[in-house]
């Protein structure tokens, strides 16, 4: 349309704002401001999103000399007389929505996700985000939506103010339109210009601003300490009190300060490095892509075994609209498991998570049977029976019979080999272990188990269905205890040697969660079961001076948490008897079994606890990637976040053990060092 230009972002895939192509976006608003002819411009965006933000990769070296970056861009638009609207259909994230709120209009399509993640990557909103959100919305509810981090429905974003509206029909059409009749014939309610940057930052509606300083003390007190990753949420509050109390050049000249000043932090590096090894995950092999196209897409799901796992696997695929059939021929069991389904559902409708209808749906989605062969028409079957080499053949050979040719066939065994569980098939190639964590329709981890057989179509199909159910998915080599609990088994061997040594139990757990884990290895252990525990010592064959204090607990009757006492006491009363309470017995029979190893008892400092316990998890993971059981380090690194409570800021085991050298030789200083040490 006359007098109006659309730029379009188009830097496939996710029109990342790296250096480059800022640089050709700020040529294409300079080319605009210089045409008399041009009164507006729509800013929109190509690839079936609007953009996914300034390009991360850009943070993970030293900038160029004066790299022109998003807010070069923001900058042109603001000095600008011509009315900008932003036109979104898609993700519209980051810097992204920044340059967003720096247009003067923003309407966007209903299937649009607005949000600034930065915090989950350790950094904060950096292109004037901190301070044009408080003046648009208010700071308490700029500070929410920025220290969540996750992205909003475009319904939400009109509702919080961010947006003006949701546009019905092709959004650049929309935008063309609506711009050129702002700046044809603006009206004191749609001016031709409408600068953010322009209005008074407030708290909220119906908050005055005396209470600024109140809602920023809130803010901090809500956030993890510094150390414990809440760096940048600190360093974001600090960004929203500019924006209350400074003009706003010097709230931006703030942002930028603590932005640049977290780019450079060892828990934003951490993060980043997660995000990227989240998005290697289906590279299995260096230059193959599992393509997800390449997997078939699942439609109907199958589980075999209605107990605590297999109706924690049921309710994650009715979560991600996938029917499933559970087979279980003990009726107690389907009781039982029909009562978590829709108590879970209650729940999420109670926590406003879904509307009844929804839940109801879902809850629907799951079938519970006797009959095997409604297992017929699945495209994956998961089995979820009891931890039995020959009960799990068992329930194979007959899967093999009854699912179509194709379906997949996956054991969720912890310990057990794929391979002897694959042979029994006529399809070793479709079987593979899909290793979901206790409870499976919350824990986000997933490890792939590949067998001798398992073909790469097999694997593409397990990682598409990962990505459908929204898990990590890591593939695994078929080896005991695969990645997670293979690594697990010697961190708890270590944490038994300290305890031996006449560390106390309670110290020894204390060390780990000051460290940042949610809760240290024998509170994990109780957690977990120690009978289960045991039977996985057991059968690994290594029962022995470490294992002493385990099997006397479990011969004792003290199996962890649910029998209210294990390597700790539990009480009901205290912290919904989830609260491990010292046991000086405990500590008392270690001290017995060191006796009987002649094994002294020693000063032990917290450094050496912290570090002989990572040091356990970092030396057995780097044999798996000798033995090539995990590919990458980063593979490794996601396990433990998403899997074990590794604190994210930290990045993960193998990250920590390579950049400890960067450490130990003082401030990270850049990125590039740091990464050196990787
Ligand atoms: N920078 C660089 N690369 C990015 C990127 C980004 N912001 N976002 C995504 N990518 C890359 C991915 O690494 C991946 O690359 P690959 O194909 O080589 O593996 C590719 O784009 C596709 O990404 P996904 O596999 O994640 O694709 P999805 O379709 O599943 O998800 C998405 C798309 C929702 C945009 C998701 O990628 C995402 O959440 N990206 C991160 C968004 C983000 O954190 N933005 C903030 C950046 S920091 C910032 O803007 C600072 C500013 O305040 C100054």
């Amino acid at each position: 349309m006359e007098g109006v230009r659309v730029i379009t972002l188009d830097n496939p895939p996710v029109n990342a704002l790296s250096f480059e192509y800022c640089a050709q976006l700020l040529a294409a608003i300079e080319a605009a401001e210089r045409d008399p002819e041009i009164e507006a411009v729509v800013i929109t965006g190509a690839n079936r999103l609007f953009s996914a933000g300034a390009d991360v990769n850009d943070f993970q070296r030293e900038p160029p000399p004066n790299p022109i970056t998003v807010r070069d861009v923001i900058a042109a638009i603001e000095a600008s007389n011509k009315t900008y609207v932003a036109a979104i259909d898609g993700n519209c994230l980051g810097g992204a929505l920044e340059l967003a709120l720096a247009c003067d209009y923003r309407g966007a399509s209903a299937r649009s996700k607005l949000g600034l993640p930065e915090i989950k990557l350790g950094l904060l909103p950096g292109a004037g985000g901190t301070q044009r959100l408080p003046r648009l919305i208010g700071a308490r509810a700029a500070l929410e939506f920025m220290l969540k981090g996750s992205p909003v429905s475009a319904q939400r974003a009109v509702e919080l103010g961010i947006l003006d509206e949701i546009t019905p029909g092709d959004v650049a059409d929309d935008g063309v339109r609506f711009a050129k009749r702002v700046a044809e014939n603006p009206t004191d309610d749609a001016p031709a210009k409408r600068r953010v940057s322009a209005r008074e930052a407030f708290i909220a509606t119906d908050v005055p601003m005396q209470a600024g300083p109140y809602v920023v003390a809130q803010a901090h007190k809500m956030v993890p300490p510094e150390e414990k990753g809440g760096l940048a949420a600190h360093k974001l509050i600090d960004a929203v009190q500019a924006a209350v109390e400074l003009p706003f050049a010097f709230g931006i000249a703030r942002e930028a300060r603590l932005f640049d000043e977290l780019v450079r932090s060892e828990p934003s590096l951490a993060l980043r490095h997660i995000f990227f090894a989240e998005r290697e995950l289906s590279k299995v092999s260096p230059g193959v892509t599992l393509s997800l196209s390449r997997g078939e897409e699942v439609r109907q799901a199958g589980v075999v075994g209605a107990g605590t796992m297999g109706s924690g696997i049921a309710i994650a695929f009715a979560q991600a609209g996938i029917p499933v059939v559970v087979v279980d021929n003990d009726d107690a069991a389907v009781d039982r498991a029909r009562q978590t389904v829709m108590g879970m559902f209650t729940y999420q409708v109670q926590k406003g998570r879904l509307t009844q209808e929804d839940a109801w749906k879902r809850a629907q989605s799951i079938e519970f049977t006797e009959d095997w062969g409604r297992l017929a028409d699945a495209d994956v079957i998961v089995e979820a029976v009891f931890e039995d080499l020959d009960v799990k053949r068992d329930v194979f050979r007959k899967l093999d019979e009854i699912a179509k040719p194709g379906a997949l066939l996956a054991t969720n065994t912890s310990t057990l080999d794929v391979d002897k569980i694959a042979e029994v098939t006529k399809r070793p190639e479709r079987v593979l272990g899909l290793h979901f964590f206790v409870p499976a329709n919350i824990m986000p981890l997933l490890e792939i188990v590949r067998g001798r057989a398992t073909s790469e179509e097999s694997l593409a199909t397990a990682f598409r269905l990962g990505k459908a159910l929204r898990k990590k998915a890591v593939l695994s080599g078929n080896a005991f205890g695969f990645i997670g609990n293979r690594m697990i088994f010697d961190y708890l061997g270590e944490a038994a040697a300290l305890a031996e040594e006449g560390v106390p139990a309670a110290r020894i757990d204390a060390v780990m969660r000051d460290f940042g884990f949610p809760m240290g290895p024998f509170a994990m252990s109780d957690l977990s079961g120690l009978d289960v525990g045991a039977a996985i010592a057991r059968a690994r064959g290594g029962a022995g001076a470490r294992t002493g204090v385990l099997e006397q607990l479990v011969a004792m009757g003290r199996l962890g948490q649910k029998t209210m006492a294990g390597y700790f006491k539990y009480d009901k009363s205290v912290g919904k008897g989830r609260e491990p309470i010292p046991d000086p017995q405990v500590d008392a029979m270690f001290a017995d079994a060191a006796r009987q190893a002649g094994i002294a008892p020693r000063d032990v400092s917290d450094e050496e606890i912290r570090e002989r316990l990572l040091n356990a998890l970092v030396d057995r993971g780097t044999r798996l990637l000798e033995e090539g059981v995990a590919l990458r380090p980063g593979d490794i690194d996601i396990v433990y976040v998403y899997g074990y409570g590794f604190p994210p800021h930290r990045g993960g085991p193998m990250w920590y053990a390579s950049t400890r050298a960067a450490r130990s030789a003082g401030a990270p200083g850049s990125p590039a060092a740091v990464l050196a040490h990787a």
